[in-house]
């Protein structure tokens, strides 16, 4: 990538941001299609003055992580209507003096279920009430799935539920769920936990799809154990892959090159 007077600046902001895989995916992506574009880390403590820094700099367009996700709404021109309903913004893109926000991780997950089977008309049993599980919900709900959830703490999974406006089971019923799809957006499982599983193998069986959102190690006990079972799996690499993608379409307005921002991805784990 040679970087001139010309290029175009985009980056990731969070603290902290020097663990991301976004840049590595980004650039490469940038490269494939010989773009005159960068990504770069960019630490922040704080999001006001980091909005009005990169727009003064000509940014067009910036990636959001924790613990910046919510924080940045206020000071959006516009935004995306479901991220508006879930409440964080992921993606922003630059344009016109104005700031537009987005969402890609509920696309991202969305996309990676639509590589194995259709949601419209699905039910779904989604594991966890966090920011993730909360993502998650509005994008399933979007593609007109049926969701129901279930959480450790059963206080704030009922709440989850009653603003996805969906249902609750207590974890003890889990095994006799009737759902098509189990979705895990907990970190159970995740390394150095990886014996850790959120779900008994038994009532795996149950499902045709099983994804987990936790993406080290890239198949996670409870995958396996699906695997095992007969399930499709879907790991968290590939809801990660995508929700990139779509923040490199919603910028470019050119298809994302998968692959390559898979190689890269995967380039970026083994390291
Ligand atoms: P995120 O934004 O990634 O979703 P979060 O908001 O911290 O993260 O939410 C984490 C979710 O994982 C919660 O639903 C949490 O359950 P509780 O509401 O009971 O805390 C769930 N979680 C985390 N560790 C867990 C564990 N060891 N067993 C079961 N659930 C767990």
């Amino acid at each position: 990538m040679t970087i001139n007077g010309a290029s175009e600046l985009y980056g990731i902001i969070g603290d902290p941001v020097s663990h991301s895989l976004s840049p590595a995916m980004h650039n490469a992506a940038f490269a494939e299609l010989g773009l005159n574009k960068v990504y770069v880390p960019l630490p922040t403590k704080n999001v006001k003055d980091a909005l009005i820094g990169l727009k003064a700099l000509g940014f067009k367009g910036v990636s959001v992580t924790i613990p910046h996700k919510q924080e940045v709404i206020p000071h959006l021109d516009s935004i995306d209507p479901v991220a508006k309903k879930i409440g964080a913004v992921n993606t922003l893109l630059f344009k016109d003096n104005c700031i537009y926000g987005a969402n890609t991780d509920w696309l991202g997950a969305n996309r990676a279920l639509e590589e194995k089977t259709k949601l419209r008309g699905k039910k779904v049993l989604l594991l966890g009430a966090g920011g993730s599980a909360r993502a998650l919900g509005f994008g399933l709900l979007e593609a007109g799935a049926e969701v129901c959830i279930a959480n450790r703490t059963a206080d704030k999974g009922k709440l989850l539920a009653d603003l996805l406006q969906c249902s609750y089971t207590a974890l003890p019923n889990l095994e006799n769920s009737n759902a098509d799809i189990l979705i895990n957006t907990t970190s159970v499982g995740m390394t150095p936990n990886t014996d850790a599983t959120p779900f008994p193998q038994e009532g795996l069986k149950h499902f045709s799809v099983v994804m987990d959102i936790v993406y080290a190690p890239q198949k996670t006990r409870l995958l396996r154990e699906a695997e095992e079972k007969g399930c499709q799996i879907i790991n968290g690499l590939a809801m990660l892959l995508f929700q990139g993608a779509a923040q490199f379409e919603l910028w470019t307005g050119h298809q994302a090159p998968i692959d390559v921002m898979r190689q890269h991805l995967l380039a970026g784990l083994a390291k």
